[in-house]
């Protein structure tokens, strides 16, 4: 494929992106839309980022034209693995598909069996997508196409760097970006040698973290390079309690770790063109967001009320994202009096929290328990506030649609939270840059007390349109970040 050739550099930089994820075809969270989104932005200045995938029941039959690029027959304790290639529907972004049925041909998610717990065999799937992307990016590749950077994300690439760390002869420099430190995959030592590393790597200066091996721990102690999705979650990371016991590791390894923040996808997150939307709008046009409100309302079966703030949230259900915090204030909201959006799945106790509290509150408490992706979009057009208050976010994607959704969120202090909502107060509204709510102790009291600024400034007609507008015409676009993450390639190959 082609790239643009106002960008096209001397000798054009080659990167493959593995990642278990990738947006529309498989998503569980943030990182299906970052893998989505950053591969075609990287390729628009000038990157030739090919995607490397796991062959996935539901990706196979969703991809069209797929094409067998090679076959691979030497991995230990495996029979023949056929590498695919194809073209991202829509995007168009190349794709390399690592097809073995035995692993990824079967109903249920990416990581978890249709009953919600983990596939017993992960370490062998993700092992594979590991040794796949080491073996592109090695001198024993079975392609003509050999990546200058072999760029892993999260534990399920892990292995990748340490792999090629160990591979003889020339070899791509690695990048691994750490979407969310709290999943690490820990298998037992056994695994060490059988997946293709050699026994003296389980060490303390290796894979092993506290007498286990760490596929996360094995990426972050061999790349090149580490990148997360926010400055200040960069920070958080090198102590405790959000570096998860790795904090040493980061902290020792701060010179070759930088934080760099997601971008919107806006062929997907745009108010002024979603399908999903019963009627589009913009920061000219917001009167069309009314109609969304009530369409929302009437989805979650909400008490139709138009002036009646309505809050919303779109989250895994897990204590990362602060869901138990939400229980314990609703009553209070609703009060106020405001309604309550939700759309989750997750944790079952905390799922069956939720439930109850929805029960007992018909018509102002809604609630869709499921993974519902029109939902999602109308959750944040339709929503008057956002709510986001979670104990850590390394980067965070709806606070972000919120804004541009003229959904002005609430959001704790931390991560990526913190690097992209600016709280509103007197200075910040007078100069226009205020763009939602910020709270720094991760309470229930301070909680309320920013909802309540929220529900106050709503009721301030010119003050809420000026915080709407000002999120809408925020630049989140993928560009700024792909010509980071290209910079930080750049300096692994001078
Ligand atoms: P995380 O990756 O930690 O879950 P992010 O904010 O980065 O958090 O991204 C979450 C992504 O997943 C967003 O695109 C969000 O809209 C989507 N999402 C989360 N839960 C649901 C759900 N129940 N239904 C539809 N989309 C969801
Ligand atoms: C993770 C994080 C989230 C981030 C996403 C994409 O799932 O929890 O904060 O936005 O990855 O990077």
């Amino acid at each position: 494929m082609p790239l643009p050739s106002k960008t096209r550099r001397k000798k054009t930089l080659k990167v493959l992106f593995a990642t278990p994820e990738i947006h529309p075809l498989v998503k569980t969270g943030g990182l299906g839309d970052v893998s989505g989104a950053l591969p075609p932005a990287l390729r628009h200045v000038g990157v030739d980022a090919r995607v490397l995938v796991p062959g996935y029941s539901k990706l196979m039959a969703a991809v069209p034209k797929k094409r067998l690029l090679a076959r691979m027959s030497g991995i230990p304790e495996h029979g023949e693995i056929r590498l695919l290639s194809a073209a991202m529907p829509g995007s168009g972004t190349p794709l390399l598909i690592v097809d073995y049925p035995p692993y990824y041909d079967r109903p249920g998610g990416p990581y978890l069996d249709a009953r919600g717990r983990d596939w017993p065999d992960n370490m062998w799937r993700f092992g594979l997508l590991s040794r796949v992307a080491a073996l592109l990016g090695s001198g024993g590749g079975p392609l003509a196409w050999r990546p200058d950077i072999v760029h892993c994300n999260d534990w399920q690439t892990g292995l990748a760097p340490a792999l090629l760390h160990f591979a003889p002869g020339p070899k791509a420099a690695t990048v691994i970006t750490i979407h969310n430190l709290a999943y690490q995959g820990i298998f037992p030592p056994e695994y060490v040698t059988r997946l293709g590393l050699p026994a003296s790597s389980f060490s303390m200066e290796g894979v092993e973290y506290y007498g286990s091996l760490s596929f996360l721990k094995a990426g972050l102690f061999y790349a090149d390079h580490i990148t997360t999705v926010s400055p200040t979650y960069a920070a958080e990371i090198q102590g405790e309690p959000l570096g998860f016991g790795l904090q040493g590791l980061l902290a020792a390894r701060k010179a070759h770790l930088t934080g760099i923040v997601n971008g919107v996808d806006l062929e997907h997150w745009n108010p002024s063109a979603d399908p999903f939307l019963p009627k589009t709008y913009s920061a000219h046009r917001l009167a069309g967001k009314q109609a969304n409100k009530l369409a929302l309302q009437r989805r979650l079966g909400l008490e139709g009320s138009p002036d009646v703030p309505l809050l919303g949230m779109v989250s895994r259900i897990t204590d990362q994202k602060g869901v138990d915090l939400v229980l314990q204030i609703a009553s209070r909201i609703i009060a106020e009096p405001a309604q309550l959006a939700l759309l989750g799945t997750g944790d079952p106790a905390l799922e069956q929290a939720c439930l109850k509290l929805a029960r007992r509150h018909p018509g102002r408490i809604g609630l869709h328990i499921g993974f519902d992706e029109g939902l999602s979009h109308l959750v944040e057009a339709g929503s008057d506030i956002f709510l986001m208050p979670s104990r850590f976010e390394p980067c965070g994607l709806n606070q972000m649609y919120s804004m541009i959704y003229g959904t002005p969120p609430v959001v704790h202090a931390t991560g990526g939270l913190a690097d992209t909502v600016v709280d509103a107060t007197p200075a910040t509204l007078k100069d226009g840059s205020a763009t939602g709510f910020v709270f720094d102790r991760l309470t229930p009291q301070d909680f309320l007390a920013a909802v309540r600024r929220a529900l106050s400034a709503y009721r301030d007609k010119k003050t809420w349109r000026g915080l709407q507008r000002n999120g809408m015409g925020r630049d989140f676009s993928w560009e700024r970040s792909a010509l980071e993450y290209r910079a930080v390639y750049d300096t692994l190959l001078t």
